[in-house]
């Protein structure tokens, strides 16, 4: 089946976001990868609220807000509100994370849970029924544009089997140095999304590049 394709917003030219928005719109991408940063949980700021909201006012596509901020319970409903379609928290900021993905379900929005590199896929076991989407970052999350750490494919792999030995139908998605190389491997180890920032918009031609990733 081809993959999903959700281009990172973050790598968009923000002086012309309604400009980069249609051209989303105009492609093969199935999401469009919104990375809320808070300076705390990472080492960055990016965008917040007003900026998602304009973002979904022109989007044609369902928007899959990637939340790397401490106590994300606060602004659930705050980024349900803004135009988020998917919301995936960090397993590292959620101390009742169960509870966490309950408040998001209830809010009618599908619920992921991001992994740091150093995170066990293991540690998912036992919420892996409530998931609809696992992130697997392959960077430290924080910044754009950094290089795909190879650890991720025996992650993915691992993912893969701890979702059939419980028979789990959450969707894997990479996020983080995302590119033509190392997509074929990943879309064989199981990965279902791939989220793709720098790559997707430093291209020459970032709807042709779009397609390639689908196409795989
Ligand atoms: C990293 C973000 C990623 C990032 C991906 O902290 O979560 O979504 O925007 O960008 P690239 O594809 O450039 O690594
Ligand atoms: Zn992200």
């Amino acid at each position: 089946m081809a993959p999903r394709i959700a281009p990172s917003i973050l790598a968009a030219d923000f002086g012309n976001i309604q400009q980069e928005v249609a051209m989303l719109n105009a492609s093969q991408a199935d999401y469009i990868h919104v990375d809320i940063m808070d300076g705390i949980f990472v080492p960055n700021i990016s965008f917040g609220v007003p900026v998602t909201e304009a973002i979904h006012r022109h989007a044609q596509k369902p928007l899959d807000v990637h939340l790397m901020i401490q106590q994300p319970d606060l602004y659930l409903e705050t980024f349900r509100n803004a135009g988020a379609e998917i919301i995936t928290v960090h397993y590292e900021a959620c101390t009742h994370l169960h509870r966490t993905l309950q408040a998001i379900k209830k809010l009618g929005a599908k619920a992921g849970v991001a992994i740091n590199p150093h995170t066990p896929v293991e540690f998912l076991r036992d919420v892996i029924d409530e998931l609809d989407l696992v992130c697997v970052m392959s960077v430290n999350p924080g910044f754009g544009g950094q290089r795909f750490i190879e650890n991720t494919y025996s992650k993915v792999l691992r993912l893969k089997d701890l979702l059939t030995s419980k028979d789990a139908k959450a969707l894997i998605e990479i996020d983080g140095g995302v590119n033509l190389q190392n997509a074929p491997l990943l879309l064989e180890t199981g990965a279902d999304i791939l989220v793709a920032g720098s790559f997707v918009f430093t291209s020459s031609d970032p709807i042709a590049t779009i397609a390639e990733l689908k196409s795989l």
